[in-house]
């Protein structure tokens, strides 16, 4: 599908955004794992967190939708099935990477794909914690390349409680061990350097885990008995950032989105974008099912630009396409040190942002692991392509609110893999 996006001459009202995809997930697999009923409001309409409710009905656990309500029938840590055939995980590195830590516990083989993005995602970070847990997980070579990627043929089997420490900053690799040492004897620990989103740890914890978090040290205990919940997901803060950014971009916007998640393990945004200048406000706050829930809300303004490096660059990684867009039009620019992550996300985001603003007449310098983006750029109308991106598709409408006429996006329907409802509350917010 392509997508027209006219220059917007002002953002305003009051939005509303799907439930959290990070979230979503987790609630899904572990209420897939609860004894009892689970029901999970504002669960995401993204089809990455369909991925996974697909995957746990195939796994034999009734699954109900009712508008953005979801209700899982969960039969315990033993209660999945062996599936029919091999599992589709879609677009969704979230789905493979966390379900196999699930599917080495389990006393059958199942075999877990992708579309063409995920079958070029590097599974290893997940294969080695699990060969330590006792797992056998055999990955599929790309030309020149171990065999690390998807298909992953997972033979289930008895898993033992490691002591692991993540060599890379990923959420999804820390939930993948934690949730293979739900199965295991004893305590699993998990170590990381610098923290990652820590949603598995609240969601663990609010269905009757076990689990201790102590300075970047994680301990669960194994084989605990989870029950089943009433849960209410906040909206995605990854796809507030769309809003955010657009609200700042576009002059006399005034917005507020109401209802997102804020964990402070994912509101780095929030500070960066107050860093540079930028006129934000929390209008409320509480919390629910252990994560923070609040209004923000974003008034136009001009914006310094920055520099994102270290572990602001690990905490900010999927809101970074869109922040570069920020960068070209801020005072000073953007520079992004330390974000390789970016390279092996659904596509190469450093190389599909610098295509697109390419087509914009946008200058940025590209660098192994981020890129340069002076400020003060002129954003002219161009002809974009998402590459199958999601965040890349949401990154240049934002871009083409600034255009000096009509933009095209083509394969703009990838937005639907986190956020299926976006071209339709960019009109409204357009006044269109
Ligand atoms: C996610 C973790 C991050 C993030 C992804 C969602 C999660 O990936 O980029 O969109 O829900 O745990 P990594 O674990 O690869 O850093």
């Amino acid at each position: 599908m392509q997508q027209t996006v006219l220059p917007a001459a002002c953002l305003s009202g009051a939005i509303t955004l799907p439930g959290d995809k990070s979230i979503s997930h987790r609630y899904a697999m572990i209420a897939s794992l609860a004894e009892g009923k689970s029901t999970i409001r504002n669960y995401s309409t993204g089809a990455d967190c369909h991925s996974t409710l697909g995957c746990v009905q195939a796994l034999g656990i009734q699954v109900e939708e009712e508008g953005t309500t979801v209700t899982i029938h969960g039969q315990g840590l033993h209660g999945w099935r062996k599936p029919a055939g091999p599992l589709d995980a879609g677009n969704s590195g979230s789905t493979i990477r966390m379900m196999a830590g699930l599917l080495a516990a389990q006393n059958f083989s199942t075999t877990i794909f992708g579309d063409e993005s995920l079958s070029r995602r590097p599974m290893a970070r997940i294969m080695k914690p699990l060969a330590e847990m006792g797992a056998k997980v055999e990955g599929t070579a790309l030309p020149g390349k171990e065999a690390q990627y998807p298909p992953l043929t997972i033979h289930g089997g008895a898993l033992k409680a490691i002591d692991y420490t993540l060599p890379v900053a990923s959420a999804q690799v820390k939930t993948c061990v934690l949730f293979g040492g739900l199965f295991a004897e004893g305590q699993t620990v998990v170590r990381e350097a610098m923290q990652s989103r820590d949603h598995s740890e609240l969601a663990l914890k609010e269905f009757g885990a076990d689990l201790k978090v102590s300075k970047g040290v994680i301990t669960l205990q194994g084989q605990p008995t989870l029950t089943g919940r009433e849960l209410m997901v906040p909206s995605d803060l990854s796809s507030a950032a769309f809003f955010l950014v657009a609200g700042l971009l576009v002059p006399g916007s005034h917005l507020v989105i109401r209802n997102v998640g804020l964990n402070p393990t994912r509101s780095a945004l929030l500070d960066f974008l107050v860093s540079i200048g930028a006129p934000i406000k929390i209008l409320k706050i509480e919390s629910t099912n252990g994560e923070l829930i609040g209004d923000i809300e974003v008034r136009h303004a001009a914006v310094k630009g920055g520099v994102i490096e270290g572990a602001m660059a690990a905490a900010l990684i999927d809101e970074i396409p869109v922040l570069a867009v920020l960068g070209a039009a801020s005072e000073k620019g953007l520079i992004v040190r330390d974000a390789s992550e970016l390279r092996i996300k659904e596509t190469d985001r450093i190389a599909t942002v610098a295509d697109n603003f390419a087509r914009m007449g946008i200058q940025i310098e590209v660098t192994p692991d981020g890129m340069v983006i002076p400020g003060n750029q002129t954003f002219k109308a161009a002809a974009f392509d998402s590459f199958g991106d999601h965040r890349i598709a949401m990154a240049f409408a934002v871009a083409a609110l600034r255009g000096d006429g009509p933009s095209t996006i083509d394969n703009a329907d990838a937005a639907s893999v986190s956020f299926p409802e976006f071209w339709n509350i960019l009109d409204q917010a357009a006044g269109r």
